[in-house]
C-alpha cells in the first residue's frame, strides 16, 4: 500500500522497521506514522526523532531503547517490541518516564520450538556437510562410512530455561524417546510439566545433557552463563543450541571448546554481537549457523504484528495491555 492511503487522522505510530504486508496495511488503514519505517535498523537519531513524535511504538529487538533513545518522547504512552525477548529495552528507563511496555508471547512458541530442533538435527545428521558436499560435486557415491553422525533416539536432552518455548522443545523431544531433564528459574507446577521432566540444577544439566538447548531470557544473571567454565562442565560428545540470545554463551569461549574437541558441536541461530559473528565459528564444520530466524515464519511474524496492534489498541483506549512486561 503507498503512502498516500496513510490514515493522517488516526493515533500517530512510530514503527521502526518494515513489517510483513498484513501488518503494514492495518498500520496504514489505523494509524498515522510518523515516519516510513525501514527495512534497516534506524539510526539512533531517527529512532529518537520517531519516538519523539509519536503516540504508540513498535520496535524491534535490533533497536537499543533506553534513556537517550526516549528524550523528548513526551506524548509516548506505549513501546510495544516486536519480540518475545525484551532485553533490547530499558525497562527502568521506560517506567520513569510512566510506558507500558509489552511483548509477543505464545504465538512464535512453535516457530521458534521447530527451529530449535531444526538444529539440533542438522548439527546430529551433519546436513549441512551434506548439502555442500552434493552441491560442491565432490559426491562420488554411497560410503559405508561417510559424513556419519550422531543418534538423537533416546538420548537426553537438557532445557535451560523452561518457559513457553522451552516446553514445546520439550514436548517434541518424546517422539524421539529422549529423557527430559530441565534448570529454570521455577520448577514447573505438575499440572504443565510432563511427569518425566525432571528439574536438576544447572551443574547436573550440564553434566547430563547429551544435547543442551538454552531458551532463557537475556537477564544480568543469565548473560555468559554458558562460559568456559560451563562449557567445561558439559560431555565431550555434547550438542549446544542456542535460539534464545546470543549474550547468554560466551562466544570465543564456546569457539575454544568446539576448536579443542571439549564439545562436539553447536547449533547456533543467535551471537553476542550480532549480526557480527567470531570468524572462527564460521572455519568449524561442526557447527550450523542461522541468522536469528527463530520466529521466522509468515504466520508468527504477522501474529507478532498484530499482537503488536492490539495491545496498542487497548492502550491508547485506556484498557490495561493484554502483553504488558514487568522489570
Ligand atoms: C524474539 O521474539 O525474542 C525473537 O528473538 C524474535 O525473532
Amino acid at each position: 500500500m503507498s503512502r498516500q492511503t496513510m490514515n493522517e487522522t488516526g493515533p500517530r505510530l512510530y514503527l521502526s522497521r518494515t513489517l510483513p504486508d498484513p501488518v503494514m496495511a492495518r498500520i496504514r488503514e489505523r494509524y498515522h506514522l510518523v515516519a516510513e519505517p525501514d527495512e534497516a535498523p534506524p539510526s539512533v537519531e531517527r529512532l529518537q526523532a520517531g519516538l519523539r513524535h509519536a503516540q504508540a511504538a513498535i520496535v524491534t529487538l535490533t533497536e537499543r531503547i533506553d534513556q537517550r533513545a526516549l528524550v523528548g518522547a513526551d506524548q509516548l504512552r506505549i513501546l510495544a517490541n516486536y519480540a518475545v525477548g525484551y532485553n533490547n529495552i530499558d525497562l527502568t528507563a521506560a517506567r520513569l518516564r510512566g510506558l507500558i511496555v509489552t511483548n509477543t508471547p505464545d504465538v512464535l512458541t512453535d516457530a521458534t520450538a521447530d527451529l530449535a530442533w531444526t538444529l539440533l538435527l542438522a548439527v546430529a545428521r551433519r546436513v549441512v556437510e551434506g548439502d555442500k558436499l552434493v552441491r560442491g560435486g565432490g559426491w562420488t557415491g554411497w560410503t559405508p562410512t561417510q559424513l556419519l553422525g550422531r543418534e538423537v533416539a533416546g538420548k537426553t536432552l537438557g532445557i535451560l530455561g523452561m518457559g513457553r518455548i522451552g516446553q514445546a522443545v520439550a514436548r517434541r523431544a518424546s517422539g524421539f524417546r529422549m529423557a527430559v531433564l530441565y534448570a529454570s528459574r521455577r520448577r514447573l507446577p505438575p499440572e504443565v510439566g510432563h511427569p518425566e521432566w525432571r528439574a536438576v540444577d544447572v551443574p547436573e544439566l550440564l553434566r547430563r545433557s547429551d544435547f543442551l538447548s538454552i531458551h532463557a531470557p537475556l537477564t544480568s544473571s543469565t548473560r555468559h552463563l554458558i562460559d568456559a567454565q560451563a562449557l567445561a562442565m558439559m560431555p565431550s560428545h555434547a550438542v549446544l543450541i542456542n535460539t534464545s540470545r546470543g549474550p547468554i554463551v560466551d562466544e570465543l569461549a564456546l569457539v575454544d571448546a568446539l576448536e579443542s574437541g571439549r564439545i562436539a558441536g553447536a547449533g547456533l541461530d543467535v551471537y553476542e554481537r550480532e549480526p557480527a559473528i567470531e570468524p572462527r565459528l564460521t572455519a568449524l564444520s561442526q557447527v550450523v549457523l542461522l541468522p536469528h530466524l527463530g520466529s521466522a515464519t509468515e504466520m508468527a511474524r504477522v501474529n507478532m504484528g498484530m499482537i503488536c496492534l492490539s495491545n496498542i489498541e487497548a492502550v491508547l483506549s485506556g484498557r490495561p495491555a493484554p502483553n504488558a512486561v514487568r522489570e
